[in-house]
């Protein structure tokens, strides 16, 4: 099948990533709206225009379904791009539920998304229903979407805009941050640097992937074991049967696809952090 996953920028490698791991003979369409990044600091209206536009591009190009890799556009816009599209069309959400499941009932749950994600009615009905127990706190953390996409994962200046963020907290009452953005993903060592190993890192890429197989009827492949280490920027395109776009336009040359291949290989990195 021909898979369309899109996000504003980098951060949907993490669930093309995934996807690579757990559905690994499928053909994918990678799309990364780099002339809108960022979509958290945008209106409704502006986003559901880009998203709109994207759907029908990857639509164009002949796609068995689109996965929104991307939190923000799917709080603004998914429901409005399934009412007028006639294929699957997966989201994606904070993955709040697993990590209110998976810790004591005691500890508090960190939720962090960008200032679009928070501020949605999505996440407040996600969690009307989850966090029965009041648990969770939320956290924009808008300055990391701008840092991965300058591949910027440990400068100075990224560490103390996280340790800022994170002061207002007792990091000792938690036992889970959950990235509610998928450019959150790049980030996990100083998370652990700076938060300290008792606190649980929680995505939603493999559940993403999970049910992009389920709605497909494709299994997908247990492989906790496995690596993927990309060595030439072609390999990135052929291995995985991948074509890039980058706001309509395919990236071929290989400067470009270099950048693709770096994330891709930290994200393998980070898979099991
Ligand atoms: N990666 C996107 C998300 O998951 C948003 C980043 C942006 O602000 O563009 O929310």
């Amino acid at each position: 099948m021909r898979i369309g996953i899109f996000d504003s920028g980098m951060g949907g490698l993490s669930v093309l990533h995934e996807a690579y791991h757990l559905l690994s003979d499928q053909e994918y369409i990678f799309y990364a709206d780099t002339e809108h990044v960022p979509y958290g600091l945008k209106s409704e209206e502006e986003i559901k225009g880009y998203v709109d536009e994207i759907v029908r591009f990857l639509i164009g190009k002949g796609v068995d379904a689109i996965v929104i890799a991307c939190n923000t556009a799917t709080s603004v816009a998914a429901s409005y791009v399934r009412k007028k599209y006639d294929l699957p069309i997966l989201g994606m959400e904070p993955a709040v539920k697993p990590a209110v499941e998976n810790t004591s009932e005691e500890s508090r749950i960190l939720v962090m998304a960008t200032p679009v994600t928070l501020r949605e009615e999505k996440l407040a009905s996600l969690l009307s229903r989850v966090d029965n127990l009041h648990r969770v706190d939320l956290l924009e953390m808008p300055m990391l979407v701008t840092f991965a996409e300058r591949e910027e994962f440990d400068s100075d200046e990224v560490k103390e805009y996280i340790t800022k963020q994170f002061s207002p907290y007792d990091i000792s009452k938690y036992s889970a941050l959950v990235l509610g953005c998928t450019h959150f993903n790049y980030f996990k060592p100083l998370y652990r640097e700076i938060l300290g190993d008792s606190i649980e890192l929680v995505d939603g890429n493999y559940g993403t992937v999970r049910h992009l197989g389920d709605v497909m009827g494709i299994d997908i492949k247990n492989d906790a074991n496995s690596k993927i280490i990309f060595n030439t920027p072609q390999d990135i395109v052929v291995t995985h049967n991948t074509t890039y776009y980058e706001s309509g336009y395919e990236i071929t040359d290989n400067n470009r696809l270099s950048k693709y291949l770096r994330m891709l290989n930290r994200l393998e990195l980070m898979r099991n952090f």
